[in-house]
């Protein structure tokens, strides 16, 4: 399965995509994590894509491309993967195009999560990650056991850089100028489902096995 994860920010791309990278064996591939993951770790790739995100940005499609291209060539992304927060614009998702077919590869499935507006902002201001795992967790829809620390790992859990209102608003302005035009890009292919993010993690859950075994 190649499937590729889309929806506006705070959709639940991440909270779903560790759910089915676990369930069905797939490489988990998200820019945001690559780039945070790059920023943590004091890279140069990451400290130029920070400058972006936290205002909300678009990180340059030539570098983001770049980034996907070595992480699509490494051998634990040959048979299975699993696209979260790429691509992200027409530019994008040509070049993903391009980079399959040399690899004489396709996707298999989109799924397109959809959510109102004002969840969003609600989801997004209540979100907190863990600074060790990267975990996702939610101050009224997915608390952790104890306050601030990671379930999984024990980790302090931190608000990320991009969850400040002015920035949200930003992502929101941006995903529906350039990344909703690709909700058609894949439509037109038959490989697009969507599904109704609106509902608790489960039943969200349980509607992308249903769309992914429809279309595979
Ligand atoms: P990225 O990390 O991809 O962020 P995003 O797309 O904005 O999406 P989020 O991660 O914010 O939300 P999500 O859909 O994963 O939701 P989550 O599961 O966390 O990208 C960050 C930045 O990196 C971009 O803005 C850009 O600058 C740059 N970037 C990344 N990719 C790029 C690209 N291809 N090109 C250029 N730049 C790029 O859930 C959100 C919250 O809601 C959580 O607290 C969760 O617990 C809660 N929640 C989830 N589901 C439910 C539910 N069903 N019910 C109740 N609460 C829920
Ligand atoms: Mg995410």
């Amino acid at each position: 399965m190649k499937i590729l994860l889309m929806g506006p920010p705070g959709a639940g791309k991440g909270s779903q995509s560790e759910r089915l990278v676990k369930d069905f064996d797939l490489t988990s591939i998200s820019t945001g994590e690559m780039f945070r993951e790059a920023y943590k770790n004091g890279e140069p790739l990451g400290i130029e894509a920070m400058k972006y995100i936290e205002r909300g940005e678009l990180v340059d499609d030539d570098i983001t491309n770049e980034i996907v291209c070595k992480r699509l060539l490494r051998k634990d992304a040959e048979r299975c993967f699993l696209l979260d927060g790429y691509p992200r614009t027409v530019k994008q998702a040509e070049a993903l195009d391009d980079m399959l077919e040399k690899m004489n590869s396709r996707l298999t499935a989109v799924i397109n999560i959809t959510v109102d507006k004002v969840a969003i902002l609600e989801r997004m201001i209540g979100r907190r990650v863990c600074k060790r795992c990267s975990a996702t967790y939610h101050l009224s829809f997915k608390p952790t056991k104890v306050d601030g620390i990671c379930d999984k790992c024990g980790g302090e859990l931190y608000q990320r850089e991009d969850d400040q209102l002015e920035s949200v608003r930003n992502r929101l302005n941006i995903y529906e100028t350039k990344t909703n035009p690709l909700i058609n890009y894949y439509d037109n292919r038959g490989i697009l489902r969507n599904v109704d993010g609106m509902q608790s993690f489960n039943a969200v859950y349980e509607d992308i096995k249903h769309a992914l075994e429809d279309i595979t």
